[in-house]
């Protein structure tokens, strides 16, 4: 169990190390040793998190996460002073006048996929990654979208090395959603399961404002005994009121997903009117944010779950989408076109 011991723990040797750094390679071991996606001492934090009672997870979490901030940025500090040293004397015409530096920044959409993965980290998910060339059974099969199922139509899909579904040899493709690492993670992974899974995914769409052949998701999955759709609401509205704000209203409508029954599509009040109705929502007041519902019981059986014994929900968000709301941009290729004049504005 997590006490918060451990986090004061961790803190204090990582200070001692940090003191004890000497330069960039020092600095690296420092890195791995306590930022390590595998290995490192704030991962096995996050794991202890998980494991914790429900009632002591929210505190634990939020006080590993800010350790893990804390770390980054003295580790960042550290590095840039270590820089600072290292240049040799006489280097530098102190007469000339200075120049100032351009920092990197994190883009946008990193910045909305760490606050969505913060969030949920807290609550003791697992973040993972997957493969952006899927196969045709993971991407759709074990989804329950056989061949021939309709609902693939709904994804206009990039094949690779002219692979086509149905013509013999399985298809490989760039993956459509994120939804094929509930079953990367299932086909591995016993019950309980507690993951989202962010990143890029692809579709034969024509860009226009708010469509771009690549972009980015998270998907959401937990799978226990006696998960409801009571879990899958509370869930999601406090993600969506913790990530947008606390006054924002949330409406599930019934929708249709061949991996989920029943499933349901989320919508918030307006971020822009406030549920007023504006342009932005066209005169709605509710913007459509995410798909969701509970596992359907064929992908439990594509997994070799008893849908018997587990139940579960699933989700997925658009991050392009939040973000634009977020940050109000209006034109979702300004995000894969990498202009500085828009990545400046924001914050390092
Ligand atoms: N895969 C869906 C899409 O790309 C989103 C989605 C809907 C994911 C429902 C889910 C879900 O996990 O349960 O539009």
């Amino acid at each position: 169990m997590t006490a918060p011991s451990d986090i004061d723990g961790i803190r204090a040797a990582f200070q001692t190390d940090l003191a004890a750094v000497a330069s960039e390679p020092d600095l690296q071991a420092v890195r791995d040793r306590y930022l390590g996606r595998k290995r490192g001492a704030v991962a096995a934090l996050m794991k202890q998190v998980a494991g914790a009672p429900p009632e002591a997870r929210p505190a634990l979490g939020k006080g590993a996460n800010v350790l893990k901030r804390e770390i980054e940025h003295a580790l960042d500090e550290r590095r840039k002073a270590l820089r600072m040293a290292a240049r040799p004397a006489g280097a530098v015409d102190v007469t000339l006048p200075g120049r100032a530096a351009p920092f990197g920044r994190r883009h946008p959409l990193t910045l909305i996929r760490e606050q969505v993965e913060s969030i949920f980290e807290s609550w003791g998910f697992e973040i993972l990654q997957g493969p952006q060339v899927e196969d045709d059974y993971h991407n759709f099969e074990a989804l329950n979208m056989p061949p021939d199922h309709p609902a693939r139509d709904m994804q206009d899909t990039f094949y690779l090395d002219g692979s086509m579904p149905g013509e013999g040899a399985p298809a490989t493709l760039l993956r459509t959603h994120t939804s094929g690492m509930q079953i990367r993670y299932m086909e591995r992974h016993e019950p309980p399961v507690r993951i989202i899974a962010p990143g890029l995914v692809y579709r034969r769409d024509t860009p226009d404002l708010t469509h771009s052949p690549m972009f980015m998701q998270v998907e959401g999955l937990m799978v226990d005994e006696g998960i409801t759709m009571a879990d899958l609401k509370g869930t999601l509205v406090g993600f969506l009121k913790a990530f947008f704000d606390p006054g924002t209203r949330v409406m599930f409508r019934p929708s249709f997903f061949p991996y989920t029954e029943p499933s349901a599509e989320v919508f918030i009040s307006c971020v822009f009117c406030g549920g007023g109705g504006c342009a932005v929502c066209k005169q709605t007041g509710w913007l459509e944010i995410l798909g969701c519902g509970m596992v359907h019981p064929a992908v439990f059986e594509a997994v070799g779950y008893d849908a018997e014994r587990y139940t579960g929900w699933a989700f997925g968000l658009g991050i392009d989408r939040v973000a634009l709301l977020k940050y109000r941009v209006e034109d979702i290729r300004l995000f894969y076109d990498n202009d500085l004049r828009l990545l400046e504005q924001f914050p390092h």
